[in-house]
């Protein structure tokens, strides 16, 4: 039986760890959609036309998430994702996810409103700026990207006043969606509420 969790929120939420758990947690396929606007950002900036390259997009592109996480392919990923063609050419393997047998969890920025509008559970996973941009400061330092945290900062004010802004598919929650703010929770706490509200759901 199908049974969709839709993730959605602004950069460096929590909603990529809130979902794995998630995830895990349920027995759930999971799919990170940010994944697949920064495979199709990375082709553009290696010189391929973004529609053609959301078109053609294969299960390889994606497999090597680490290079995917950079912010030069990060911001990439927002401006292909302002392509109506780009999203509509990702809609349609984002959908049968969703819908698989055995549970999914999407998280993104649209799952609840256009790609999963009938998702059984939907959150909306915010955190403040400032917070947000040290936790992402703290993942790439990690993975030994070389960044500052002001860097970061700007970077992610950058990419949310794009995703926002876009005509299609703007960043914001759906109406049913459960808001789940984590500036002053940890991990687990963030995990424990977001397992709350599917349950309550389900
Ligand atoms: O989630 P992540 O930060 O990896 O996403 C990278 C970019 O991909 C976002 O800034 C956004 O522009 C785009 N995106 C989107 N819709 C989604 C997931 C990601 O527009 N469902």
């Amino acid at each position: 039986m199908a049974f969709t969790i839709a993730v959605d929120g602004p950069a460096a939420s929590g909603k990529g760890t809130i979902s794995r758990r998630l995830a895990a947690h349920f027995g759930f396929a999971h799919l990170d959609t940010g994944l697949l606007y920064r495979a199709v950002g990375r082709q553009m900036l290696e010189g391929t036309d973004p529609v053609t390259a959301a078109r053609a997009l294969t299960p390889e592109d994606v497999a090597d998430a680490d290079a995917l996480r950079s912010q030069a392919v990060g911001q990439a990923a927002s401006k292909v994702a302002a392509m109506p063609d780009v999203r509509a050419a990702l809609l349609d393997f984002q959908r049968a996810f969703a819908r698989r047998a055995g549970g999914a969890v999407l998280d993104g920025r649209d799952i609840g409103t256009v790609i999963c509008p009938e998702a059984e559970a939907k959150l909306f996973v915010t955190a403040s700026t400032e917070v947000r941009a040290e936790r992402r400061f703290r993942e790439l330092a990690a993975k030994g990207h070389e960044t500052t945290l002001a860097e970061v900062l700007d970077d992610v004010m950058a990419r949310d006043a794009r995703d926002s802004a876009r005509s299609d598919a703007p960043l914001k929650p759906a109406p049913d969606a459960v808001a789940l703010d984590t500036t002053q929770m940890d991990i687990e706490a963030a995990v424990a509420a977001a397992i709350d509200v599917v349950q309550k759901a389900g």
